[in-house]
Formats: structure tokens, sequence, C-alpha cells
């Protein structure tokens, strides 16, 4: 009997093939999966990629918070069109201080993983406030009342010192310095080198132009740093992983 006459008995017996299936899955499953438990790390370090500036941070959560994940992914695929649209596909170390991250899993609105710097501050509070008058066909609810709600970043420290609980490399320099920061990054006119050194590449302004430091500031100031950390004219993938 030839190995082909063999597998006549696996097919025509349907609970030997399903016996069959599993082991054979279980096999794979095994060999796919046991091996992230012995690499010491499973993100490759990627230069650029730095924990978000209280101000950013505080924005991050006021995105949680409207469930803005719900019609906005942050995960550009590798793949042509997407990348053709959004920009490079999203490396694992981009979200690696996201708790919890948000590739999201649905696109009602474009992905937003490379939105900062698209657009100017000016466009987005325009937008947020009421995005039909920037884009008439749009379906994105409008968000003007973050203009309304004051913030003074008085538990800033604390949000921080729990996401660094989770991993995040906040160090006490930065946590204890983190509500003079949050102010500094809306005021052009402050001396904000030691923010910018804290968090290379935060953008600082007034974010929504008004003199009060709102959740608008915060959100925007979200919006324009997603996606720049990582200077893609520079990276080359390691191709040894
Ligand atoms: C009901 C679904 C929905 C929700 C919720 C939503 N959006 Fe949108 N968003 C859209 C759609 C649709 C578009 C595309 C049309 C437009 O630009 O308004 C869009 C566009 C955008 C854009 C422009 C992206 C680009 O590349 O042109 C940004 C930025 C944005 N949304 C941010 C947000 C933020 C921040 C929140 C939460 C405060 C939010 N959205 C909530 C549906 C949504």
């Amino acid at each position: 009997m030839g190995i082909m006459d063999k597998h006549a008995i696996l097919e025509k017996s349907p609970t030997l093939l399903l016996a069959g299936s599993l082991l054979v899955v279980t096999i794979g499953g095994i060999v796919e999966i046991a091996p992230l438990f012995w690499l010491e790390n499973t993100i490759e370090d990627v230069e650029g990629v730095r924990p978000y500036s209280p101000l950013e941070l505080a924005g991050r959560d006021i995105y949680i918070r409207e469930g803005c994940y719900v019609c906005h992914s942050q995960m550009i695929r590798p793949m042509r069109d997407e990348v053709e649209r959004y920009g490079h596909y999203s490396l694992a170390a981009e979200s690696k201080y996201d708790h919890p991250h948000q590739w999201g899993s649905k696109r009602t609105g474009p992905d937003l993983a490379r939105v900062g710097g698209r657009y100017s501050d000016q466009w987005h509070l325009e937008h947020l406030i009421d995005p039909q008058a920037v884009v008439p066909e749009s379906v994105m609810p409008g968000y003007a009342f973050l203009l309304d709600v004051r913030l003074d970043g008085e538990d800033i420290g604390d949000l921080m010192a729990v996401h660094k609980l989770v991993g995040v490399p906040y160090t006490d320099e930065q946590i204890t310095v983190a509500q003079a920061d949050f102010q500094v990054q809306v005021d052009p006119d402050a001396d904000f080198d030691g923010l910018l050194e804290r968090y290379p590449g935060a953008a600082v302004a007034n974010f929504d132009g008004q003199p009060e430091l709102t959740e608008m500031d915060a959100l925007i100031a979200y919006m324009q740093i997603l996606g720049t950390m990582v200077d893609f004219s520079t990276f080359t993938p390691d191709a040894s992983r």
C-alpha cells in the first residue's frame, strides 16, 4: 500500500481526519507561538519613539473618552493602497507606549496613525468644532464643547505614574515637572527648551487660539504628534528579525 492509499483511510473517517487536523494545527501553533516566549524582545527598537508629553498624553485620554477609535484606526497595514494613501506602514514600536493601543478595528473615517503634521492646528480646530464646515459630506460629530473644558494638569503627573507602572519609561524628573510642561506646551512665549529636551519633536503652540488651556488644546497636540516620531527618510527595517 502506497502513502497515498494510506491517506485514504484518513479521508474516509471524519473522526480520524478531525483528530489528524487538530494534531497538525497544534504542532503548527506551537512552532509559531512558542519562540515568542524565548525572544528577549519581540518589538524592534526604533529611534525617535518616545513617551507622550504630558499634554499629548492628556489629549490621548480625551481621544479614548470620546470614542474616536470607534470610527478611526491607527494602524497602517503594509499594503500598497494603504501606504500610498497614509504613508509608511505602522511599526510595532510606534505604539509601544500606548496603553491601551489605539489600533482600532473600524474605519468610518480615515486612519489617523500618521495624521500628525498633515494639517495645521487651525484646520484641526475648525474640523473638530464642526466637521461639516470643512468636509461637507462628513459624518463625524462635532466636538466644539472641548473648547469650554479647562485643564490645569493637576492630575497629569499621577496619570504618567500609572503609565510608568505598566512600563512606559517616564523618569522621576519628567513626572515632577509634568504640570509645568503641560502648561508650557501651549505657550510659544514660554521657555520650552526643557520640554523639547524631554519630548523631542513636541509641537509648542496655542493650539485652540484661546487664552485658556482646554481639552481642545490637548486633543490637537495629540493629533499633531501621531506618526511623526520616526524619521522614515533614514529608517531601515532590521532584516535580521
Ligand atoms: C462617527 C464616526 C466618527 C467619529 C466618532 C470621529 N470621527 Fe473623525 N472622521 C470621521 C469621518 C467620516 C472623517 C472623514 C471626513 C472628515 O474629514 O470629516 C473623519 C475625519 C477625521 C480627521 C481627518 C483625517 C484625515 O486624514 O483627513 C481627523 C483628524 C479626525 N477625524 C479626528 C477625530 C477625532 C479626534 C475624533 C474624536 C474626538 C473623531 N475624529 C471622531 C468619522 C468620525
